[in-house]
């Protein structure tokens, strides 16, 4: 093993740091006026004007010498890419996935597989789309938008702990089975086109879903002949938990978790920008050729869409560096490394009595709910923070609740959110345990003057995705 702090237990980051990017601190006044500029909205705000960034940690991380290195190899051929074979063959060997495209991010993925589905099911049986429903233990945003712009609704089965804070539990990612079950009883199994699997799942805070949870949906979904979809971002930090919290795992190696797992899957819609580490890049793929035909149709839309099928969204050399982010992410001792900055942060946060979503696998995820009791739902406890965050100490981070859920396409109304949380999300291997302790400080300084902070409202409400453009007033 590698070298700890003895008094903390703290473990020395398992990697050297040899590329840097310069950031720049502001003073409180530029602050203020960034942030009104940008409509308080701190996704709005210029990256030269942020500290630390803790937005997301998707495609914001370090990138690794030999994936740098394996871009050199890229083969531009327009078809037939010797990149691309490399590429689907690292799918095929960490997966047991054999019919691939690349995308050039998980939505790109997710803008061939959804329509493609829904399709499916109206023409076999001759169903209406708007009697359909896809279930998940909780749908990330695009896939939920996705999935509404192909006039299916969606339904989240997440286990009943996922959005208590309070609650410690191993796998609070896991799906509610009765739950799937009693949904599929409910509106029929033929109006249901997929079940996707989050993992891990984001919107409840990074949490696991364990082996036996994704066997179970699994079966479940055979039974009555519904496709599984592994959304799978963080499919790495999700076998490390297994391996972590999961009886019977403790001794395999991350690289046969992650085959297990996606054995209780039949697609695999990957966003690589996360534990695959890529800058940009995605994956769509097929286990095998039982779904042929939607495959097929995949690829022509794949044409259209996103570019040929033997390199979709991505040049040559972006799909040799993504194959070799795929094994990268499956070390171990950068995952642990990975985690304990996570646990770090949010027990940071915590000893300063700022109530968190148990540690997950990006990022900590705060009660701005808790915090904030005197600031409604609809006036954005968790974005009322972000911006109280970014004009004390130059950090962003998002706002999960209410305004990132949205209202209901038909009837307009907010949607009533399980939580409102601010998501702190940390890049991989990108800050070091002094930015983390800046983070925790800087909300010492925020906790000072809780009770005085206002709610928002929208100045600009777009229709949909409304958390990335909209603009606000505050209260
Ligand atoms: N699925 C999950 C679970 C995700 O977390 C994301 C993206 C996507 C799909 C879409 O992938 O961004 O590559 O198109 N999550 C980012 C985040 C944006 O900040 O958590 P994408």
């Amino acid at each position: 093993m590698y070298q700890q702090d003895l008094k903390t237990g703290y473990l020395a980051e398992p990697y050297k740091i040899r590329v840097i990017e310069p950031i720049r601190q502001t003073t409180r006044e530029e602050r203020e006026e960034v942030l009104k500029l940008a409509g308080y909205n701190p996704f709005l705000i210029q990256s030269k004007d942020i500290f630390i960034d803790l937005l997301t940690d998707s495609g914001t991380g370090a990138v690794t010498q030999d994936m740098q290195a394996a871009m050199l190899r890229g083969d531009e051929a327009y078809s037939g890419s010797r990149s691309y074979y490399t590429l689907s063959s690292a799918v095929e060997d960490i997966f047991g996935y054999q019919l691939t495209i690349p995308t050039h991010q998980g939505r790109g993925a997710e803008q061939l597989y959804i329509p493609a589905l829904i399709n499916k099911r109206e023409q076999e049986k001759g169903l209406q789309r708007s009697k359909m429903a896809a279930i998940s233990n909780y749908f990330f945003d695009t896939t939920q938008g996705h999935t509404q712009i192909n006039n299916c609704k969606v339904i989240n089965a997440p286990d009943e702990s996922a959005f208590n804070t309070s609650v410690r539990a191993d796998f609070k990612g896991n799906f509610d089975l009765q739950k799937v079950v009693a949904t599929i009883e409910e509106i029929g199994a033929e109006n249901i086109p997929y079940i996707v699997s989050t993992i891990t799942c984001n919107s409840a805070g990074g949490q696991p879903v364990s082996m036996s949870n994704l066997e179970a949906v699994y079966e479940i979904a055979k039974h009555y002949d519904i496709p599984v979809i592994m959304d799978c971002a963080r499919f790495a930090e999700n076998a490390y938990f297994i391996k972590q919290r999961e009886a019977g795992y403790e001794d395999w190696q991350i690289s046969d978790i992650t085959k297990e797992m996606f054995k209780y899957a039949d697609i695999l819609s990957m966003s690589a920008k996360k534990d695959a580490m890529v800058p940009m890049g995605g994956l769509l793929s097929f286990k095998d050729d039982s779904l042929l035909e939607t495959f097929r149709e995949c690829q022509t839309h794949c044409v259209l869409l996103e570019g040929f099928p033997t390199y979709g969204g991505l040049e040559g050399g972006a799909m040799e560096r993504l194959a070799v982010g795929l094994y990268e992410a499956m070390r171990e001792e950068w995952l642990e490394s990975r985690i304990q900055q996570i646990e770090y942060l949010v027990s940071g946060l915590e000893s300063i009595g700022i109530q968190c979503q148990q540690a997950g696998g990006h990022a900590a995820f705060i009660d701005a709910g808790a915090l904030l009791p005197h600031i409604k739902p609809e006036h954005f406890p968790g974005h009322a923070l972000a911006c109280e965050l970014y004009l004390t100490a130059g950090t962003r981070g998002a706002e999960i609740g209410s305004l990132l859920l949205g209202r209901d396409p038909e009837t307009r109304l907010q949607l009533p959110c399980p939580a409102e949380l601010l998501r702190l999300a940390v890049p991989r291997a990108t800050y070091t345990k002094a930015h983390l302790d800046y983070v925790i400080e800087a909300f010492s300084e925020v906790k000072k003057n809780i009770h005085k902070l206002k709610g928002l409202s929208f100045s600009y409400e777009p229709p949909v995705l409304r958390h990335f453009n909209a603009r606000f007033t505050q209260l």
